[in-house]
């Protein structure tokens, strides 16, 4: 969703918000804008489209003195993506500039009374509703926490904000309601920011700030308020032990390359600390006082959903675990019946997903337990769950995540490992058979990772200028499937769909035509037999085949893709690479913008 960062300190402060925006692009990016306040006013710069846009504005300006100010990229919600409607949005007298994330549910009906009361508006937001209202609490009070107070008591939905004011240079107020902001604490400089690489070159001590909360800061001190109540909360400044590095491309040319290439140091990290080699012990303590759910609840959305249904066959096959997986935005409007054994996991790599959250809290609300998997320290989902596991993935750029769901896939199996043992239902080969397979395959998938991109920019020339694909699996490999397809969908707007090999047969197929290729998970395992049968229906309608499978499969279809021959559902590591490429390779050869592609956005924190 949107990006928003404020900045107060001693430094020029346009670029630094700029830098800041770069960071928080992938969050949004049809339109981007700035404000601060100087010499008694407003100085507002906006543009639609991309950052570069903007900067193209900046540049032509004249030496700015501003050392304090608020910057936003966005993604659109009410109104189109133009300049008029880009933010900051200003109130009447153009003393007021906010920036914000989130929706303003009842910002219709409220709209409609400011109007009767003469205010005149400027764009078609929400937003522009919100720094109205300030602005009339200030005829109120003279005390802005006051008044930010009374204009969001009249709000419904969700917001992080913040707000400048030409009266006070160098002053920020910000809030939040179920959108993610933080403060970052830095020496005689203070940021607000919607995620943490906004500030991260500057500052590692970061202040969350829950729901409810108003932060007022200057450059040399900050103060947290209750909304509500407006009496001050007492907030622990946290460190991130993130590097700077990690948010930059470090040489690859795009975020989504370098990130897949991070894979094998992603299992490491996850793996670190977790597995007793010598007593072949999976180590969890997080959920240790926890008891074994008799039923899972998987929820999670995108990427984060196809991992939790790969996870699925494993509970089910080695923790004798029934698990449902569900789609957040589905799972918070059912009927739920949940029993007091069960337990709801929620997958997220950002922690910040609306409809995620609305699934914990939907849950934590019937009495049920919440586990969150998830990779950003101090996100809103581990915060809100009962237990979190973290992800170690470290910070995921490109819009389209691969890493994170990496990182995720690890996790996933240890927990597996972990509840089959204290189930005591793991088979003992499968616990040795897994952990002598995790320590070798850092490496392996080092060396592999060159290879299949090689081969997958081979493919790209062969197979871009097809308009639809189907990507078929059995088994473990159906929701690697299913990814496989988003990740090209995301990126390369080709149209995808990952199906279930053995559905093919029951309307799909009608589709299959010589411009119509396959890509198969043709996997050297126990359904291999049943997924040649597929694939050779396939191939009866003249349908193209790439089918990523393993060394002496005696695979013949279009284009085999060999890949080296791991233990069980490791396999999966090397296929999602794989798969990763493809449409990696796929998009760049298409030309597209791989990092940003239209019309999303990283962090979806709106319904
Ligand atoms: C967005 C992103 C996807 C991601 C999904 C869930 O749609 O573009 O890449 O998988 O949100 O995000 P989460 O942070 O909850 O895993």
């Amino acid at each position: 969703m949107c990006g928003i960062i404020a900045y107060s300190g001693h430094r020029p402060s346009v670029p630094v918000i700029v830098e800041g925006l770069k960071r928080l692009e992938y969050r949004g990016y049809d339109s981007a804008g700035l404000a601060f306040a100087l010499s008694g006013q407003i100085h507002l710069y906006r543009a639609s489209g991309k950052l570069e846009v903007l900067e193209e504005k900046l540049a032509s300006e004249t030496i700015i003195h501003a050392t304090s100010g608020i910057g936003h990229t966005r993604w659109a919600t009410h109104g189109l993506p133009n300049e008029q409607n880009a933010h900051p949005h200003l109130d009447p007298t153009r003393k007021l500039a906010l920036v914000h994330n989130g929706i303003i549910e009842n910002f219709q009906k409220l709209r409609e009374k400011l109007i009767k009361q003469g205010h005149e508006f400027q764009s078609e937001t929400d937003t522009e509703v919100l720094v109205h209202l300030i602005a009339r609490g200030l005829q109120k009070t003279s005390s802005f926490p006051e008044a930010i107070s009374w204009a969001l008591s009249q709000v419904e939905g969700s917001y992080a904000f913040a707000l400048i004011c030409k009266d006070h240079p160098g002053k920020i107020w910000a809030a939040r309601q179920s959108s993610p902001l933080l403060l970052g604490v830095g020496t005689g400089e203070n940021f607000v920011a919607s995620d943490i690489p906004a500030f991260l070159q500057y500052t590692k001590e970061v202040v969350f700030l829950e729901d409810g909360e108003l932060v007022e800061m200057d450059a040399s001190s900050w103060q947290v308020y209750s909304i509500k109540t407006l009496k001050p909360v007492t907030k622990k400044v946290q460190h991130i032990a993130w590097d700077v590095q990690a948010a930059q491309k470090g040489g690859f040319k795009h975020f989504m390359l370098k990130e897949i290439f991070e894979q094998p140091r992603v299992i490491r990290d996850c793996l670190a600390g977790r597995l007793d080699r010598k007593d072949e012990r999976v180590l969890l303590a997080e959920l240790d006082d926890l008891p074994v759910p008799g039923r899972l609840h998987i929820v999670a959305c995108g990427t984060s959903y196809h991992a939790g249904l790969w996870a699925k066959y494993l509970f089910e096959k080695w923790a004798h675990i029934p698990v449902e997986v569900e789609i957040a935005s589905e799972f918070r409007y059912r009927h739920l019946i949940l029993n007091p054994d069960e337990l709801v996991l929620a997958i997220s790599q950002s922690g910040e997903t609306a409809d995620t959250l609305a699934g914990i809290r939907l849950a934590r609300g019937k009495g049920i337990k919440v586990v969150g998997l998830c990779n950003v320290v101090g996100s809103t989902v581990a915060r809100e769950s009962d237990r979190v596991i973290y992800t170690q993935a470290g910070p995921e750029i490109s819009v389209a995540s691969t890493k994170a769901m990496c990182s995720q896939l690890v996790l996933l199996y240890l927990l597996t490992l972990y509840w089959g043992q204290r189930q005591r239902v793991l088979p003992h080969d499968v616990l040795s058979r897994s952990i002598h397979g995790f320590s070798s395959l850092p490496d392996i998938l080092e060396t592999e990772l060159p290879r299949l991109r090689e081969k997958a920019a081979s493919l790209s020339q062969e197979y871009a200028r097809a308009r639809s694909f189907f990507f078929l699996g059995r088994g473990i490999n159906y929701p690697l499937a299913m990814e496989g397809a988003l990740k090209l969908k995301e990126i390369s707007y080709i149209h995808a769909e990952g199906y279930a090999a053995g559905e093919m047969k029951h309307g799909p197929i009608a589709l299959i035509e010589p411009a119509f290729p396959t890509f198969a998970l043709a996997l050297n395992d126990e359904l291999l037999p049943k997924v040649k049968s597929n694939l050779k229906e396939v191939e009866a309608r003249g349908g193209k085949i790439i089918a990523l499978t393993h060394p002496r499969t005696d695979l013949k279809v279009t284009h085999p893709w060999e890949i080296p021959l791991l233990w069980g559902p490791l396999n999966s590591f090397m296929v999602l690479p794989a798969l990763q490429l493809f449409a990696y390779e796929m998009a760049v050869y298409l030309g597209k913008d791989v990092d940003q592609p239209r019309n999303l956005a990283k962090s979806v924190t709106v319904e």
